[in-house]
């Protein structure tokens, strides 16, 4: 499997794999986000990458750029959203995979924070931590039986504890509908 960033040409596996991986209720929600955050120059810096395997695209993730209330310019934060592997590639590694190549372009390019709203289970396997009880909130209240859900995780040791605040996100995830879970 090789890890690329995704092209113009892309754009219609992507939209794909995320409406196969995430079902018939949320994919097409998904998938029109991603659009939305394709096209949404709020979101700059971002980092679209794709799995390949045999010249097919079998997966994709996309960090784009947020701000922490208080730092807005001191310090640099992404936002993972969304992440989806096709689901007969699922439980091969390929999430993971992705995330650990996202995390790696993104420390080598500055960014200090990574925040993700996912599976509790999950983001903790590649070092995220909860993040409202390390001082971060969401852009919107996240419901307290799905707190764990809201993760952060450091790139520069020592963020976590020096600074905290409001993360506030790119206009296309500028939505309560994204930050229901
Ligand atoms: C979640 C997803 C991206 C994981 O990608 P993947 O390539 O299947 O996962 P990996 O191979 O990296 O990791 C597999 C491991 O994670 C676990 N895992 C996968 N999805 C999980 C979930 N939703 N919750 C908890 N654990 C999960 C698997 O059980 C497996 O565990 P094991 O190693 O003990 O067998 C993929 O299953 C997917 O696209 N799901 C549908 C869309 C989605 O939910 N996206 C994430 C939104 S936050």
């Amino acid at each position: 499997m090789k890890i690329r960033e995704s092209k113009e040409s892309d754009k219609s596996d992507i939209f794909n794999i995320h409406t196969l991986a995430f079902g018939k209720k949320e994919g097409p929600e998904i998938a029109e986000l991603v659009a939305d955050l394709f096209d949404d120059r709020t979101a700059d810096p971002s980092l679209s990458l794709v799995a390949v395997e045999k010249n097919r695209l079998i997966g994709h993730i996309l960090f784009t750029k947020a701000t922490l209330s208080g730092h807005t310019d001191s310090v640099k934060i992404q936002l993972l959203a969304p992440l989806a592997i096709r689901p007969e590639f699922q439980k091969k590694g390929g999430g993971g995979r992705l995330i650990k190549e996202g995390l790696k372009r993104l420390k080598a390019s500055g960014t200090q924070l990574v925040f993700v709203l996912g599976h509790p289970e999950y983001y903790p396997r590649s070092g995220f931590r909860p993040a409202g009880v390390l001082g971060f909130s969401a852009p919107y209240p996240i419901p307290d039986e799905h707190a764990a859900a809201w993760m952060v995780l450091e790139l520069v040791p020592g963020m976590i504890g020096s600074v905290h605040g409001q993360v506030r996100c790119s206009d296309g995830l500028d939505h309560p509908r994204h930050w229901g879970e």
